[in-house]
């Protein structure tokens, strides 16, 4: 491996994810195209969207624009909220590979379970997945913001082992009770918001592992999380911080330094994003 190369990351499925990403949450529709160009540009393969960020049709347009292989992006998008019930998230579905002009996806997502919506059934919803990775639109299936309780459901139901769940973690909220249901069942961890959409980089502790090491805050925490294992999609619509976040594979931090940044973990108190127990947000 080159020594600034991305790490693919084995799925429980037989596929590979590229382990770092670009996410384009808050992206506006109109600065997506040229945010996923640069980060195309400076070498990520990976990009994170979702029907809920209505930015889907500007990735599927950097792609092309890119001149690279359809084949050499992996794109994950995500089902909307309002869709769980099985005949509109196939609608959402295709309507999501019209958007991007697609003919599969490399990962298809429940963006939340919504378990107080839909009477607490996410199992159907599930299953419609499922269809689509039979039927080979889409090449791994998986969830996001999912609770042991949930995964256990789905374990107990469902006949396909979720290929990640992409859930909040980063050095406030380690979020390992999670981490570790995912660790023993093969099922891949994504962390979302790993820099805390910028909340921890000026942590004291943070500013000093950088200053050790001669690396920036942002990129100590997501070595961090390479380090730990999970995959990442850092956002930033700033071209120096796109560079900057993609910086991260020649470099480590040793075990005491790993435990110092993993010391800063507050529990439930340092989630920054929803319960995904009471969530029940629909867009309109
Ligand atoms: N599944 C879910 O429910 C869920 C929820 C949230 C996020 N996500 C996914 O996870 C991705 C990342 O999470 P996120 O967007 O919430 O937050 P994030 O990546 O933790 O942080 C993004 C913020 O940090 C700033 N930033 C980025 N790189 C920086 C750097 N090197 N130095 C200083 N500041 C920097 C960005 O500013 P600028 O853009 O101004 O540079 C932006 O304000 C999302 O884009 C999305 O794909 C999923």
């Amino acid at each position: 491996m080159a020594a600034n190369s991305v790490p693919d990351i084995s799925l429980n499925d037989g596929n590979s994810i590229p382990q770092l990403g670009f996410g384009v949450f808050q992206i506006d529709p109109k600065e997506t195209a040229r945010a996923v160009g640069t980060a195309l540009e400076i070498g990520y393969r990976h990009i994170d969207t979702a029907q809920m960020y209505g930015n889907e049709a500007e990735v599927g347009e950097a792609v092309r624009a890119s001149g690279l292989d359809r084949g050499d992006v992996f794109v994950t998008s995500k089902l909307n909220n309002g869709f769980h019930r099985p005949d509109d998230a196939r609608k959402a579905f295709e309507r999501s590979l019209r958007e991007m002009k697609f003919d599969y996806l490399d990962l298809f997502l429940i963006h939340w379970p919504l378990p107080t919506l839909y009477d607490g059934d996410f199992v159907s919803t599930w299953k419609v997945l499922e269809e689509f990775q039979r039927d080979g639109r889409v090449r791994s299936i998986g969830v996001s913001n999912f609770q042991v309780a949930h995964l256990e459901r789905l374990a107990a139901e469902a006949d396909v082992v979720p290929a990640v769940n992409q859930i909040e973690a980063h050095p406030y909220f380690g979020n390992e009770e999670v981490r570790s249901y995912d660790r023993a069942h093969q099922i891949g961890t994504e962390a979302w918001s790993p820099i805390a959409q910028g909340k921890v980089l000026d942590d004291p502790t943070v500013v000093d592992v950088a200053e050790q090491v001669g690396r920036t805050p942002a990129q100590v925490v997501l070595r961090w999380h390479v380090q730990r294992g999970d995959i990442v999609f850092p956002k930033s619509t700033t071209p120096k911080r796109i560079e900057e976040n993609f910086g991260i594979f020649d470099f480590t931090l040793d075990d005491a330094t790993m435990d110092r940044l993993g010391s800063l973990d507050q529990g439930e108190a340092g989630r920054q994003g929803p319960n995904p127990d009471t969530f029940d947000y629909v867009p309109d």
